[in-house]
């Protein structure tokens, strides 16, 4: 039997070291279940969110992407610390803010911003906009009082509004200018990370476009970094160079913009993508076989053992009831979790992850394996697992 560490493979140029603006490490939110009654008692957890590791560079984008359910706001909202986690890591450059109480962290609601979906609930409707966007500048004391209505101006005209309609009322306004609104609240105390939970799902395809463009302009001018939420790969794909593909609380799949489109090797992230328009495919002729994924998502109060991926897999063997797969690195910026990682039609036959876990093809304790450390890090080592010598491994 090779040693699994053999078949590592080095970035033979390492790139040079830039730290990320948000690190976060085996993040969980489990929301408990409680009968109803005078007496509530704790009968089980929604595991939300289990053990979720990713980077956001400075000035970059990362995309949450996912089906309805698998704890994208969760994570967005962990993030902003609206929630408070129950275990894991959320650095903020480099400080560990998940445990921070309300007083630690009123000077860091203004680093991390939010832009919610639905631009309509989340505006106030008896305020007028200069009110809106100019409540966080008197609340944190940014600006005299008197500096506070040409700040205003200024992000209306950042955010392609009309800087003198500063004292009309959100309802005067569409459903992509009131978007351009709650982006300009978020930008009013120069926020270095933005999460944006589904900022443009509630908008028009043709209306989209500009708010990505409008959020892309931003970015560039500022050097804000994007936790961008979505529900489907075909948004996120122009705007964030690096995505993350989860399913039912755990990040299933996560590398750059070409790993993830181009050679996707999880059959689930295969299914969303299938589900997508490809303009490529679409140029040479013919469109890209659908994958249907039979069944329903399962509860994630009680999530299938194993990789929770399974009862919906194509793929699925003896070993993914048993054993949950590590998310793995297989490339300078791809890490999967699957057992059998591959591009579709080129699944291996036996499971590539189980001599690194110290287990049998069938995911039954190996007596003679030596399982490998494979850590749930966020971010990528120049070090990593190479599929097509895993056999025999290479240095
Ligand atoms: N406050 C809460 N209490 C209990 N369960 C919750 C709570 N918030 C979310 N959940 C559950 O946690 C899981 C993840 O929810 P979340 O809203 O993060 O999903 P999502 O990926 O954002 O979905 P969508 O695409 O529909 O917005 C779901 O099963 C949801 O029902
Ligand atoms: S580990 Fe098994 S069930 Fe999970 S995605 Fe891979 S093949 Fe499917
Ligand atoms: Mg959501």
């Amino acid at each position: 039997m090779s040693d699994a560490k053999t078949s590592l493979t080095k970035d033979p140029a390492p790139a040079a070291e830039t730290k990320p603006v948000l690190s976060v490490d085996n993040l969980r939110m489990y929301f408990p279940v409680k009968t109803s009654g005078i007496i509530r008692r704790t009968v089980g957890h929604v595991q939300a969110v289990d053990g979720v590791s990713f980077e956001v560079g400075a000035a970059t984008s990362l995309g949450l992407v996912g089906e309805s359910g698998c704890g994208k706001s969760t994570t967005g909202r962990m993030v902003t610390r609206l929630y408070k986690p129950t275990g894991g890591e959320i650095k903020f450059e480099g400080r560990d803010i998940a445990t921070l109480n309300a007083r630690a962290l009123m000077p860091l609601r203004r680093e991390i911003q939010m832009i919610f979906q639905d631009p309509s609930t989340s505006l106030n409707p008896r305020h007028t906009v200069g009110t809106i966007i100019g409540a966080p500048l008197r609340i944190h004391k940014i600006v005299p009082r008197d500096k506070v209505l040409p700040r205003v101006q200024e992000l209306l005209e950042v955010v392609g509004l009309n800087p003198e309609h500063y004292n009309r009322y959100p309802h005067e306004f569409s459903g992509g200018q009131r978007q351009r609104i709650g982006i300009a609240r978020a930008l009013t105390l120069n926020p270095k990370l933005l999460v944006a939970d589904e900022p443009v799902s509630a908008l028009d395809v043709s209306i989209q476009a500009q708010v990505i463009n409008l959020l892309q302009d931003i970015q560039k001018e500022f050097g804000v970094s994007f936790l961008f939420i979505a529900h489907d790969l075909a948004v996120v794909r122009h705007f964030c160079p690096e995505i993350a593909v989860m399913y039912l609380g755990k990040i299933v799949e996560i590398g750059d913009r070409d790993s993830i489109y181009e050679a996707p090797q999880h059959p689930y992230t295969q299914a969303l993508l299938s589900a997508v328009p490809d303009v490529k495919q679409a140029q040479v002729g013919g469109r890209r076989e659908r994958i249907r994924l039979e069944g329903d998502v399962p509860s994630p109060i009680n999530p299938p053992s194993g990789c929770r991926f399974r009862t919906r897999c194509p793929i699925a063997q003896d070993i993914c009831a048993r054993v949950e797969p590590p998310l793995l690195q297989i490339g300078k910026k791809h890490k999967v979790a699957c057992h059998f990682p591959g591009v579709i039609g080129k699944h291996p036959e036996k499971p590539v992850t189980a001599r690194l876990l110290g287990v049998d093809d069938e995911g039954r304790p190996d007596p003679g394996g030596s399982p490998a450390d494979i850590g749930n890090a966020p971010g990528y080592a120049d070090t990593w697992f190479d599929l097509e010598n895993n056999s025999m491994g290479r240095a």
